[in-house]
């Protein structure tokens, strides 16, 4: 989405100043404004966050804040819509700066998926074919998803969430992330023979396939990736290995399946913090995600001894989280203190009511 540019007076300003400025507003907003910042967000964003968390962690604990009058969301996005979608009536959720996206999300739009999902009626497989989008996907894809019967799932409950949905049907459609789809059927004891990639993009109205093959796949994943974890390769992995011989890796499911069955361990945000958290003191570990929460946890864990590095190299910020700079946060709080509401996302209720009952299937699964 397209983001105006912030007013003059808010360019420019020093750490220092913004940082007073921030805590002053937030004193006079006081409990009617609540933070939440996922682990990618910069420190000098995620210092103002109320709670931190994966995208499931924080999709629960918004929908829980029900004092709040304002939800401001330091991430992307997906994560404001579902927590528009979880939240009171009365409660407004706000995202300081709305070309926050993801590029993985927008690789499924809701004409592709309906698209793709007509050509499995015609091959006869719909009605046995339960769609999963992954959190990281736009309120209409998940209200397809609750208007078919499925489910949300996040990388902290997809294994989870597909073990469900596999009670549900024969098939599952997974979007818009191939690799955490494989990543989880691989590992819940699936063979790659059993799943098919959808391409949105083919020109063949079989998304790149035979009819043969849709209709004999268990899981039909969709061709989109996240370019950030895309960067990991199973190089940096025996490299980390070679100079530090008892490192462990750790990754994001979003990674490609052979730097995952490289790793010793993958999961989501919330679980590799608390893996590198929970390790004796003295571990070392090379982190398969987001540069921001890596360098986070390095630091937070120097008192421990451990040493904590990111697999690549060269720096991989996720560029769309880095948008949510303090200035962007500073104008929403001070604009909220003058009276007005800048950046709200609000889902449409009529994509609203299906997009819920998709996240609650999740949240029922998940706990
Ligand atoms: P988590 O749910 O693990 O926080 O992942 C969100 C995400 O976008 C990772 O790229
Ligand atoms: Fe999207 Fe990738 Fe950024 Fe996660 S890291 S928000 S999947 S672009």
């Amino acid at each position: 989405m397209f983001q105006a540019p912030l007013p003059l007076e808010y360019q420019g300003l020093s750490p220092e100043v913004m940082h007073e400025r921030i805590v002053a507003a937030r004193e006079t907003l006081g409990k009617r404004v609540v933070i939440l910042g996922h682990h990618y967000q910069r420190d000098e964003t995620i210092r103002y966050a109320d709670y931190r968390g994966d995208s499931y962690k924080l999709a629960k604990e918004g929908a829980a804040l029900a004092d709040a009058e304002f939800i401001i969301f330091c991430g992307v996005h997906f994560m404001a819509e579902s927590a528009d979608i979880l939240a009171q009536p009365n409660q407004k959720v706000l995202l300081p700066n709305l070309s926050a996206g993801c590029s993985m999300a927008d690789m499924a739009n809701i004409f592709q998926v309906r698209a793709c999902w007509n050509a499995l009626s015609k091959l006869g497989v719909a009605g046995k074919t339960v769609p999963v989008t992954y959190i990281n996907s736009a309120a209409n894809l998940k209200a397809f998803v609750g208007e078919h019967g499925g489910s949300v799932c996040t990388s902290s409950n997809c294994a989870a969430v597909l073990e469900w949905a596999i009670g549900q049907g024969e098939k599952i459609l997974f979007f818009p992330d191939q690799h955490l789809g494989r990543n989880t059927a691989l590992a819940m004891g699936y063979s790659a023979d059993e799943m098919v990639v959808w391409d949105p993009n083919a020109d063949d109205g079989l998304g790149g396939n035979t009819a043969e093959a849709i209709v004999a796949a268990k899981f039909i994943l969709w061709k989109g990736h996240c370019s950030v974890h895309g960067r990991f390769t199973v190089s940096q992995i025996e490299q980390a290995r070679k100079k530090y011989p008892t490192v462990r890796v750790v990754v994001h499911p979003e990674c490609r399946q052979e730097v995952v069955a490289a790793a010793d361990d993958y999961g989501s945000t919330e679980r590799i913090q608390k893996l590198i958290r929970e390790s004796p003191n003295g571990s070392i570990w090379a982190v398969g995600t987001e540069i921001n929460q890596v360098n986070r946890l390095a630091e937070e864990q120097k008192v421990n001894d451990k040493i904590v590095f990111c697999l690549d190299p060269i720096v991989c910020p996720c560029s769309t989280m880095y948008r949510i700079a303090p200035s962007f946060l500073l104008w929403m709080l001070e604009n909220l203190v003058e009276g007005t509401v800048v950046n709200e996302i609000i889902v449409p209720d009529e994509i609203a009511v299906n997009a819920r009952k998709a996240l609650n299937q999740m949240i029922a699964v998940a706990g």
